[in-house]
């Protein structure tokens, strides 16, 4: 058998719309607009669930009963109250205060100083003892980042606001952020994702799972959009100035950051959510977004014609980090919280099918001399 397939054989760039693997996680569909986890309408759980519950729902299979959800958050609790988690994260801290950085680093140390092995050699039940430990500890770590005390009797939202916003969420803010947190949880087989997948099914350890899939989502076409988009936002005291900087950065080949996605040609049912939410806080700042989202349409259809570039999940969910007072720098880690419950949930999964990843790469180079 060769590694190298025929030149005749097309393979889509990026691997756009080829299936790799099977899940039971989430489905979007990107030509309607629809994004549900395990069946349940992923927006309408964004409205009225709590962060934990979906977290249930995506690593043990179902909405939680009460008992089960009072035995879910003691667990979660207990991992963010483990004391090698500060002393990892200290340890860390003394090299580099970049939160991602930090975070990446934390979980395979901590695995190696609580001995958690590789999927490999683990049953089940520990796998996901791992899953939802190494998940839960990435508030904490956030708050010890920023030099603040993690709130162990709040729930994820309220304890992640208060640590790294330095308050305790209003009531507009506790919606719009576990709606976000919600939202950004899991979404089919985005870069990192696969990443975690990739590694997961080597055999490793859960927590190289999770780096690897960091590693992946900090870039700026991926999770580290949202920071970014509001340093376009910052260059606009009026509306008059957008349109001519969004022409002046498409003629110069450059992106707009949060529009565009790989896998939605209708608008993204995350940013709609969003965009509402952001819209009933209101202000200025909500104000020069719209017209901005808008005039990015607009302009990307007529330079980019049939591409169907609308604004994605970034823009707004960073409009809505900053209505909340979440610090740019803590706005990746902020999708980090949610995300690796996902990345999580799929390590569980693909950690369940004993077939390594491996595909094939084709051979365009200098024959064999
Ligand atoms: N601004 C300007 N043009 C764009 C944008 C954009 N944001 N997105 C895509 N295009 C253009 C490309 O230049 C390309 O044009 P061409 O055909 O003339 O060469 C065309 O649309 C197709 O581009 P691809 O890279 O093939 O599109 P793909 O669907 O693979 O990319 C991606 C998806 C990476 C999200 C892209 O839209 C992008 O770079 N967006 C900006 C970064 C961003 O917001 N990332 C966050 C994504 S959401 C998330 O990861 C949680």
């Amino acid at each position: 058998m060769t590694e190298n397939v025929s030149t005749a054989i097309a393979i889509p760039r990026g691997l756009a719309g080829v299936v790799v693997a099977d899940t039971h996680l989430s489905e979007v569909r990107g030509d309607d607009g629809v994004f549900h986890y395990r069946g349940h309408d992923a927006v309408q759980l964004a409205g009225a669930a709590e962060f934990e519950d979906v977290w249930h729902l995506l690593v043990a299979g179902h909405l939680p009963a009460p008992d089960e959800r009072a035995a879910f958050i003691g667990q979660i609790a207990a991992a963010r109250a483990d004391a090698v988690v500060r002393a990892v994260v200290d340890a860390v801290l003394g090299a580099d205060a970049d939160p991602l950085a930090v975070l990446g680093a934390t979980w395979p140390l901590l695995a190696a100083r609580r001995g958690l092995g590789a999927l490999y050699d683990l049953p089940a039940h520990e796998r996901r003892e791992a899953a939802v430990e190494l998940a839960a500890i990435v508030p904490t770590v956030m708050a010890f980042v920023q030099g603040a005390e993690p709130t162990l009797e709040d729930g994820t939202v309220t304890g992640h606001l208060r640590a790294v916003a330095g308050h305790a969420p209003d009531g507009w803010e506790h919606r719009a952020l576990t709606a976000y947190l919600i939202l950004a949880m899991d979404h089919g087989f985005n870069a990192s994702t696969f990443t975690a997948r990739v590694i997961a099914s080597t055999g490793a350890g859960m927590a190289a799972c999770l780096s690897g899939a960091l590693g992946a989502l900090a870039g700026p076409l991926h999770g580290g959009a949202p920071a970014r988009s509001l340093d376009a936002l910052d260059r606009f005291g009026d509306i008059a100035e957008i349109e001519p900087w969004i022409r002046g950065e498409l003629s110069a080949g450059r992106r707009l950051m949060g529009f565009g996605h790989a896998v939605y040609r209708t608008a993204d049912p995350r940013a709609q959510l969003l965009k509402q939410l952001a819209r009933e806080r209101g202000g200025a700042r909500v104000d020069i977004a719209v017209a901005y989202e808008q005039t990015a349409e607009r302009v990307l259809a007529e330079l980019k014609p049939g591409r169907n570039l609308h604004a994605n999940v970034e823009l707004y969910a960073a409009v809505v980090m900053e209505l909340c007072g979440i610090p740019r720098q803590m706005m990746t880690p902020t999708f980090a919280v949610a995300r690796a419950v996902g990345w999580s949930a799929h390590v569980l999964e693909q950690a369940d099918d004993p077939k390594i990843i491996r595909p094939a790469s084709r051979y365009v180079g200098t024959p064999l001399r």
